[in-house]
């Protein structure tokens, strides 16, 4: 069904069929929009026309449209992907069976808490980043960074449909709630740690698209696998969206190593003190919010042994991202063998647990895998450049504090070491006080179309076929 524009809330799900819900959802969007006006981008950007994508159809190809729009007029909607028809449900005891079109009885407080988990991330994004067009490096990144956000604001739309729709009231106070909760809230924070984290500086924005939108990225596969069709419907259509978000990182970051190597060239040097006298960021400062912002989201995929994500495989309420690339979709009696540390945590075994009880670990490998596909493209541009350097994710043993290595210390490499070595050593692993001082440093305004901070490199190409010096937001 295509994209109805003419309502006030856009949508492709026949909103106006059900007057219930749509009063509903009426009722709460001016409150979304009082919570963009207060926690959204700061200060008088909301009056500025930036160029933004707004979605107008649900096809892969040429699902959007691209103009200049001032971001409180940005078309939230509700947009579902296509029905499968006659699909069935890919894994676990259900099998094979249709998949369902309502919430059943014995399942609805499980999924309602991951639907809130989920929609909770969204607008816990869009606060810990609404200070950083004040310090953008150019105006093709404010931009980029108002896209993510806007987008994020859709997508907690996306998860209110959801708790309005299938959830009765229940639903209807806990989409309240994704309004009241605040990120960093000391009385009221949102519900995962590292969405209550400030995102401040431009490295770490970078990196939090990067790695954890890419967590967000993988949480959406499993959530599109379910068996409650609309909620997989829904987290399709997210998908689409969310790869710009992980484009941002991916040639954020990028574009940082790329000025470091011409820094590099120009001083014709490696020592970091004078690549950063020189305004730019050294690699091993790269490396440093890597190790940070990677381990800090693989906590985000829980435990690596849990009952709730079995019983959520079994009932077939949560997949592994791309399920249908596992040959076996049931794995009632496999194993799986996964690492712990010793009890003295000087070493690391192995034990092997049922299949599904190690569905966060299967998760979380893919994801691994996937931030490695950008460490290998970030490692071929400083080889070209004749630096002999190489960015490397840190072990999932390091710096963890979910799963079996919360507690014990382990180096980036994956080492065990004792905790006074562990304390010492970690101003060299993830940024110290002196790097964030450097960082912060570096952190002004660049505003003028085309123009670039002295630490990052220009983008390839501008946004939609546009210069980069488009003039992105019009100041
Ligand atoms: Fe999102
Ligand atoms: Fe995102």
């Amino acid at each position: 069904m295509s994209i109805n524009y003419a309502e006030k809330i856009p949508n492709n799900v026949d909103l106006g069929s059900d007057r219930q819900l749509q009063r509903a959802l009426e009722r709460w969007q001016p409150a979304f929009l009082n919570w963009w006006g207060e926690m959204g981008p700061d200060g008088d950007f909301q009056a500025k026309d930036v160029y933004l994508r707004t979605a107008t159809s649900v096809d892969a190809k040429g699902w959007a449209t691209y103009g200049h729009v001032k971001m409180p007029d940005y078309r939230w909607g509700i947009f579902l992907a296509d029905q499968v028809k006659d699909r069935t449900i890919g894994f676990g005891d259900n099998f094979g069976q249709p998949v369902w079109q309502q919430v059943p009885g014995e399942f609805r407080s499980d999924l309602r808490r991951l639907i809130v988990t989920q929609g909770d991330t969204e607008p816990a994004s869009v606060e810990q980043q609404r200070m950083l067009a004040y310090t953008c490096p150019s105006l093709y990144d404010m931009r980029n960074l108002f896209q993510v956000n806007v987008e994020e604001g859709r997508h907690l739309w996306a998860m209110v449909f959801l708790l309005h729709a299938y959830f009765g009231r229940d639903g209807r106070e806990e989409a309240e709630e994704l309004l009241e909760r605040h990120a960093g809230d000391i009385n009221n924070p949102r519900i995962l740690t590292t969405f209550n984290e400030p995102i401040d500086d431009w490295m770490s924005f970078f990196s939090f698209t990067y790695f954890t939108d890419r967590d967000g990225k993988f949480q959406l596969k499993m959530l599109a696998e379910s068996a409650f069709d609309p909620l997989s419907r829904t987290c399709r259509f997210m998908l689409t969206e969310e790869a710009h978000h992980m484009f941002v990182g991916e040639t954020g970051l990028g574009r940082v190593i790329k000025r470091a190597l011409e820094v590099m060239k120009e001083l014709n040097t490696d020592d970091p003190q004078r690549i950063r006298d020189h305004g730019a960021m050294d690699l091993g400062l790269v490396q440093k919010y890597i190790n940070f912002w990677y381990s800090s989201s693989l906590d985000l995929f829980g435990a690596d042994q849990s009952t709730n994500a079995a019983a959520y495989f079994a009932n077939g309420i949560k997949g592994r991202p791309d399920e249908d690339k596992f040959d076996d979709h049931i794995e009632a009696e496999t194993t799986f063998s996964l690492e712990e540390p010793t009890e003295d945590g000087k070493d690391v075994q192995s034990i092997e647990v049922p299949t599904r009880n190690a569905m966060n670990l299967l998760a979380r490998q893919g994801y691994s895998r996937d931030c490695d596909i950008g460490v290998v493209r970030w490692n071929r541009m400083i080889r070209k450049a004749g630096v002999d350097f190489d960015i490397r994710l840190p072990s999932d043993r390091f710096r963890r504090t979910v799963g079996p290595f919360a507690g014990f210390h382990f180096a980036p490499d994956g080492s065990p070491i004792g905790k006074d070595a562990y304390d010492s050593n970690l101003d060299d692993w993830i940024p110290s006080e002196t790097d964030k001082a450097h960082v912060k440093a570096q952190m002004k305004q660049v505003t003028e179309p085309g123009k670039m901070a002295a630490w990052i490199a220009p983008p390839d190409r501008g946004i939609n076929n546009n210069p980069v010096d488009h003039d992105y937001v019009k100041l």
